[in-house]
């Protein structure tokens, strides 16, 4: 066959075109794939890649909503949109695109885990691990790449109407179960979004207040949870609180955001915006936004819409400063695989619901257990009254953003039946109808729906409660399932409780049946501390059971019935009265602020800190719970660790000396008497759960690091442990102390 020279030529050029195509820094060997899609490549070099083709309009709408929960997407060039979701305790309903209605979707259904607070209550970071595996496997299923979770603010106030999302009041429990959750999660290719930072610790005035916080408190106690999450957890997003801090929202604060967060601890991910929590386009620009999020509408006239397009094009902010949100929103992209075509997920799976009901049976705490009147033997106990509302009611839904369309939700009524309904008899009498405000009419700015008040009439009340204690007088055994209804006022976004009683008609209640039948165990459902008056005194036993989640039906009935040996421990003090609680000494200055300002007088002294520096005793301490067996605790031996760089080693023998199987949480707390700063009486600094055998016993070894002798020195900006003799106390909680040692830091380390 003859050629033409034409030909050749062509030819000639064609093959000069491929060597060079192949070797430009824009394409991929394989021209039709850009390089940004080889999944083989580092995440860096493929954003390195893509930045450069993106358009400036492009870049933009890559940094604000244009959904409710998404933003981004350039379908020119294949980048997939981010789809965000809440929250902390399950993937949440679809809601429209566009609008916080419910998309009316079948299939968003999810795994609801055990509230946040029961969580922390398990102490347990292997099953924090499990939580944000189960939770970052279905939001593959419902295709989100960001999950809104975890929530870690410190519970100042017992108050808050989202403690019951948080991780409690000690910084360093809040921290280690931050770490695993959030590891747990990118495992499973979901971005964890560690949330509200920072001090967000009231809902009252949430969107405007201004926390007046000094730097050792904040370092101390109000940071460690999300600093950890980021340096060592790996969290490739956190969200901005709408609250201010010194002045400035969180959500745009040059200190917070660029300071600290991206500066001193290096975070690569991106910084989003709470729902609305935007306020100044300058300032998203500069002082650390990423990711406007909200529910303002056009898009194109947010903050780092528009008018942020018009402040790179006139000049006044560097265009360095869009790539760089760029580069971190695409970190979260490509880290979640969305490039790549996820691994597909899966949705309440056996294995979901296995994880969901462990966390919400290790996770209950029993506060009283006088006579042994638990565990309860379905053979032997005859006829139960099961009394209460809680008993059947549902929860996964409450709190707002936390709420989850469960797939299923066995109450406590159901779980109790369940177990033990072919042996014993088992009653139900609701005992009260809660007054209670309920969701329902147009939504705030943050998607935050108002309601109404449900009204009992004083009838109804009081034939609700008479039949309740006939129940009672006719049974063996009583339980009586109340608390909180995890709705507005009640442990729920947006408003604080306004005291800490548990809502009429229940402690009166309480009284009436305990007086008719004395073998009664009161059952809390609820996700914050509430007083206990009068009955307390009067009850044999009392559990404290959080939002259980999908499965808190049967986890309850397996503590109830002792198929489970209660092991939580409470994750924040139950203080006797508010005004014992430490934001609540200083009158409306403390909390919630006035003229704007809230002021964190106490300092330090946050949650047991205080309760023990000022001797006031509690309701129940920190880090308190029983078992149905018990343990002792001996021969606590310190040992500076091989490669000493201020590091101790922690042992002591812990033994199961009762006739049930049953796990324990070993607490270690660390007393400086020596810094010339006021140190909190002890502080949390080491823990570990043990499980043990009857009779057994079992080594627990924990490890000190420099940081858990350090405060936090403002004027040099360090962590600081003086040299000298600190107090090492080993015990089952934070007022059951066991075992005491002296460690004596031979220098001062200036810790990381
Ligand atoms: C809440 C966030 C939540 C967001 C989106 C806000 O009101 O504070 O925790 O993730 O709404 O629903």
């Amino acid at each position: 066959m003859k050629h033409s020279l034409g030909f050749f030529r062509l030819l000639a050029a064609t093959a000069a075109a491929v060597v060079y195509l192949s070797n430009s820094p824009w394409l991929h060997a394989d021209e039709r794939r850009p390089a940004y899609f080889d999944a083989s490549l580092p995440i860096e070099e493929r954003i390195d890649d893509l930045l450069p083709r993106l358009s400036l309009e492009e870049k933009i709408g890559l940094v604000h909503a244009n959904g409710k929960f998404r933003a981004g997407g350039v379908e020119r060039l294949g980048v997939p949109y981010l789809w965000t979701a809440d929250g902390p305790q399950g993937v949440r309903e679809e809601v429209k695109v566009d609008s916080w209605e419910p998309a009316g979707w079948t299939s968003d259904y999810a795994t609801a885990m055990p509230a946040g607070i029961g969580l922390a209550a398990t102490w347990d970071t292997n099953l924090a691990e499990a939580y944000g595996r189960v939770i970052g496997e279905e939001a593959r299923a419902r295709n989100k790449h960001v999950m809104l979770g975890p929530a870690v603010n410190i519970v100042r106030t017992p108050i808050c109407g989202r403690n019951y999302d948080y991780f409690g009041e000690d910084p360093w429990l809040a921290a280690r179960l931050a770490v695993a959750y959030v590891k747990g999660m990118q495992a499973e290719q979901t971005i964890a979004c560690i949330k509200h930072f920072a001090a967000n610790n009231q809902e009252r005035f949430r969107g405007t207040i201004d926390v007046d916080v000094d730097e050792r408190a904040l370092r101390e106690i109000y940071l460690p949870a999300f600093e950890y999450a980021v340096r060592e957890g790996g969290a490739l997003s956190i969200m901005g609180a709408y609250n201010k801090l010194r002045g400035e929202y969180c959500c745009h604060n040059g200190y917070l955001l660029n300071d600290v967060l991206k500066g001193e601890w290096g975070f690569r991910g991106a910084v989003i915006s709470d729902w609305g929590g935007t306020h100044d386009t300058r300032e998203a620009a500069l002082k650390g936004l990423d990711l406007e999020m909200g529910t303002r509408k056009p898009y194109e006239e947010y903050y780092l819409a528009r008018p942020f397009q018009e402040l790179l094009q006139n000049g006044e902010v560097p265009m360095s400063v869009l790539d760089d949100k760029v580069r971190r929103n695409l970190r979260m992209l490509f880290a979640s695989g969305a490039f790549d075509g996820r691994r597909p997920g899966s949705i309440n799976t056996p294995e979901h619901r296995e994880t969901a009901r462990r966390v919400a049976a290790e996770g209950i705490v029993l506060l009283k257990n006088e006579g042994g009147l638990l565990p309860l033997d379905p053979a032997k106990v005859g006829t139960i009254a099961v009394i209460g509302e809680n008993a059947v009611r549902r929860f996964a839904a409450g709190g707002n953003a936390a709420g989850v369309k469960a797939f299923r939700e066995m109450t406590s009524l159901e779980g109790i039946t369940a177990r033990a309904g072919a042996q014993a008899n088992v009653l139900y009498s609701r005992g009260y109808a809660q007054r209670e405000q309920f969701r329902g009419g147009p939504r705030d700015v943050a998607g935050v729906q108002g309601g109404g008040l449900r009204e009992v009439s004083d009838e109804e009340a009081r034939a609700l409660a008479d039949r309740a204690v006939q129940a009672a007088k006719e049974a063996d055994v009583v339980i009586f399932i109340g608390g909180l209804t995890h709705r507005p006022g009640a442990d729920d976004e947006g408003v604080d409780r306004a005291d800490l009683k548990l809502p009429e008609p229940q402690d009166e209640l309480i009284m009436r049946i305990v007086a008719a039948n004395p073998r009664t165990a009161v059952v809390l459902i609820a996700g914050s501390p509430v007083t206990m008056e009068p009955w307390l005194s009067e009850v044999p036993a009392v559990l404290d059971a959080w939002y259980g989640g999908s499965e808190a039906g049967s986890a309850l009935a397996s503590v109830l019935f002792g198929d489970v040996n209660p092991s939580g421990k409470l994750p924040c003090t139950f203080p006797k009265s508010l005004a014992d609680s430490p934001a609540h000494r200083g009158g409306a200055r403390t909390y919630p602020g006035e003229n704007g300002v809230v002021h964190y007088d106490e300092g330090v002294l946050v949650g047991y800190r205080w309760f023990d520096t000022k001797k006031i005793e509690p309701l129940f301490p920190f880090g308190f719970g029983l078992s149905y067996t018990t343990f002792s605790y001996a021969n606590l031996r310190l040992a500076p660790a091989a490669d000493s760089a201020g590091r101790v080693i922690v042992e002591c023998d812990v033994t199961n000396t009762g006739s049930r199987a049953g796990s324990e949480v070993v607490q270690c707390y660390v007393r400086d008497g020596h810094a010339p700063v006021l140190r909190p009486e002890k502080e949390l600094k080491a823990f570990a759960k043990v499980q043990l055998a009857p009779g057994e016993t079992k080594t627990v070894s924990l490890e000190l690091g420099p940081r858990a002798f350090a405060y936090y020195a403002p004027d040099r900006h360090r962590w600081v442990a003086e040299r000298g003799t600190f107090q090492i106390l080993v015990g089952a909680d934070s007022r059951d102390l066991r075992l005491a040692g002296d460690y004596t830091l031979p220098a001062t380390v200036i810790a990381e």
